[in-house]
């Protein structure tokens, strides 16, 4: 049975002629955490807000909980749950006021609407901040309090746009509890987009994009083993000799270009340092073992890394330390 609740086929979406989103066809299926992993730039929010109706494609087509974006913009609205990538909260009014506000626009009815505020805000942990002002709050409190907003609505689907850029490792990882938490609690199907490969690493599928096209799709896993294993890195008292010894110890290795350190692949390396060290006759001063991690995924695809391009500038002012938000 087909049970995909997103399904995006050739989408295509330019601004003055820059092509932003560039021929995406993908599907997601009910109850999956679904992301887009992708440098600035990527397309990643275009697609979104094409997803969310709140902007059309130049072509393609798209459906979201089985209603096309174009023409049942109502329908999708009310099925979904978005996080917008720019903070969105107002900070002049409470927590609880905020989620009001939500519940009014999405016409909650009135006998429903404390009940569920209730809820989601136990499920993002803020009960005892309900009623502070939201300026107040920390980064990660503002994020919990757009997701549970997000949730206010018993959407199918949440979108959710760089859940947890900014903040600092901690909190994402806060947040990431809760999201997988109530994956497991709740019927939805999420789909965020990120550039932390840490992030991509929580979906269990992911599409790698870049420049507006898609240039991998798969399991995270599926697509760490496209690097075709792991890499072992080795500093002794005799260079020469080890890699010779190596080679005829352990022919099936791919030794790597490097002029440091002995490098060589294999495919499990935490099996393979045992024998190594028990084999070598020669002695060892270190030893490394690198798995292949998304980042290496990215720049085997693309010759670039996705860090490389790191936050672009309005990112870098709306998060600096002492700076306040530069956009709402
Ligand atoms: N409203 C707009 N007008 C003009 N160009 C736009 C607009 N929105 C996006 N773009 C351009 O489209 C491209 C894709 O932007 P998009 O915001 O989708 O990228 P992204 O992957 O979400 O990046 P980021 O990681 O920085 O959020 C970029 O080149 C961007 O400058
Ligand atoms: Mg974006």
């Amino acid at each position: 049975m087909n049970d995909n609740v997103i399904t995006v086929d050739s989408l295509v979406k330019s601004f003055n002629g820059v092509v932003a989103v560039n021929d995406v066809s993908f599907d997601v299926s009910r109850g999956e955490i679904f992301g887009f992993l992708g440098p600035n730039g990527a397309g990643k929010t275009t697609t979104i807000n094409i997803l969310c109706t709140l902007l059309k494609p130049d072509s393609g087509r798209a459906f979201v909980n089985g209603y096309d974006v174009l023409k049942y913009k109502h329908e999708v609205r009310e099925s979904i749950g978005l996080v917008f990538q720019d903070p969105s909260l107002d900070d002049r009014l409470t927590g609880w006021e905020n989620l009001e506000f939500h519940a009014y626009v999405y016409h909650i009815p009135k006998t429903e609407r404390k009940r569920r505020m209730i809820e989601v805000l136990d499920m993002v942990a803020l009960t005892d901040r309900a009623h502070d002002l939201v300026r107040t709050y920390s980064g990660g409190m503002k994020r919990r309090l757009e997701i549970a907003r997000g949730l206010l609505h018993y959407p199918h689907i949440l979108f959710l746009d760089e859940p947890t850029i900014g903040l600092d490792p901690q909190t994402r990882n806060y947040i990431w509890n809760y999201i997988e938490d109530l994956k497991k609690r709740e019927e939805i199907t999420i789909f965020l987009t990120t550039h932390y490969m840490e992030e991509a690493e929580h979906c269990e599928r992911i599409a790698i994009i870049d420049r507006g096209k898609i240039i991998a799709m798969d399991t995270p896993d599926n697509l760490k083993r496209m690097i075709g294993g792991d890499v072992i890195r080795l500093k002794t008292k005799d260079d020469n000799r080890a890699r010779k010894e190596i080679l005829s110890l352990f022919p099936q290795v791919e030794m790597l270009p490097d002029k440091d350190t002995i490098s060589f692949k294999v495919s499990k390396g935490d099996e393979f340092i045992p024998p190594l060290i028990r084999g070598l006759g020669v002695e060892i001063i270190s030893i490394n073992l690198h798995r292949p991690t998304l980042d290496d995924v990215f720049l085997k695809l693309t010759g670039r890394e996705i860090r490389e391009e790191g936050m672009d500038e309005t990112a870098s002012l709306r998060f600096a330390p002492f700076g306040r938000p530069t956009r709402r």
